[in-house]
């Protein structure tokens, strides 16, 4: 179904997804989220699309879950639905993702943020949860993702006072990678992605899958795992070529990007 509640594009081996409903500082709605998850799934699919940018506008990444629409939904609604189950495809993409963040990303948009690989933020990103303001509580994973990001007492602050941190802030925090000049926030994404788009395809999978196994599993398990994943890569013709290039001092060419 096409919507312009998002912007897909794509720059060379990197997809851009891009929020789209400024009326509304880019709240999450349901016509909203279907979109980014058939964004989502078609670069997924596509062998063209190694990395995946998900960003908003300069005034906001995402303010949350649409308000007005959830409003007078009733308990039994939700739960019947399992509303807002879907919202975790975003964390399911196996390539990996990164949040360019601006603007507000409040509740909704936060949990969406926390679900990319990494984020990188303009000075101007406020981060925060502030259901607790609404009578309600996180529902995207916020209790979850921003404990295991920033640790239980920061989260705890956050969830139960529904404060903002700002970039300075949410850096110092470990929420966000790097933090850049607002009117260079797109291209430094876009950068930073692209040069991951230059790696072995393989390799950046299981490394990915690797690092969030440190959220489900013990360290002898999570370390087995790591191991046997990096034996697995001595099958790729690319560790031959990565290895080769490195004695012969020259790039290395990939040849699953
Ligand atoms: N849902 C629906 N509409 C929203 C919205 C949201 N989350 N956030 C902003 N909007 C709308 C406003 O209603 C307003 O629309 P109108 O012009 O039609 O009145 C428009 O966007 C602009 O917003 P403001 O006038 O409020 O802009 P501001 O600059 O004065 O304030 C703000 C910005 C501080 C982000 C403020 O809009 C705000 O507090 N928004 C709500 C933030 C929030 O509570 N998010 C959590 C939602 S619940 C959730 O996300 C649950 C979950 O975990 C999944």
């Amino acid at each position: 179904m096409a919507s312009d509640t998002i912007i897909v594009e794509t720059h060379g081996r990197v997809g851009l997804i891009r929020l789209n409903r400024p009326q509304a500082l880019n709240a999450i709605n349901v016509e909203l989220m279907g979109a980014l998850n058939a964004a989502l799934d078609a670069f997924e699919a596509d062998p063209q699309i190694s990395v995946i940018v998900v960003t908003g506008s300069a005034k906001a990444f995402a303010a949350g879950a649409d308000i007005k629409e959830m409003q007078h939904k009733t308990y039994p609604e939700t739960l019947v639905a399992d509303f807002i189950a879907d919202w975790q495809r975003l964390a399911r993409v196996r390539k990996p993702t990164i949040a360019a963040v601006a603007g507000f990303a409040l509740g909704g948009g936060c949990e969406i943020a926390l679900m990319c690989d990494f984020i990188i933020a303009a000075e101007t990103a406020k981060f925060g949860q502030p259901e607790i303001k609404l009578g309600i509580m996180p529902g995207g994973g916020g209790s979850q993702r921003l404990t295991r990001a920033i640790g239980k007492a920061r989260a705890m602050e956050l969830c139960l006072t529904g404060r903002s941190i700002d970039a300075t802030e949410a850096e110092r925090a470990g929420l966000v990678a790097r933090i850049v000049p607002a009117d260079q926030l797109e291209a430094e994404a876009l950068k930073t992605a692209a040069a991951i788009a230059e790696h072995s395809l393989p390799a950046l999978l299981l490394v990915k899958e690797a690092v969030n196994r440190v959220a489900e599993t013990s360290l002898a398990e999570g370390l087995l795992h790591e191991r046997r994943a990096f034996q697995s890569l001595f099958a790729t013709h690319d560790q031959k070529e990565g290895m080769a290039a490195f004695a012969e001092k020259r790039p290395a060419k990939f040849e699953n990007r």
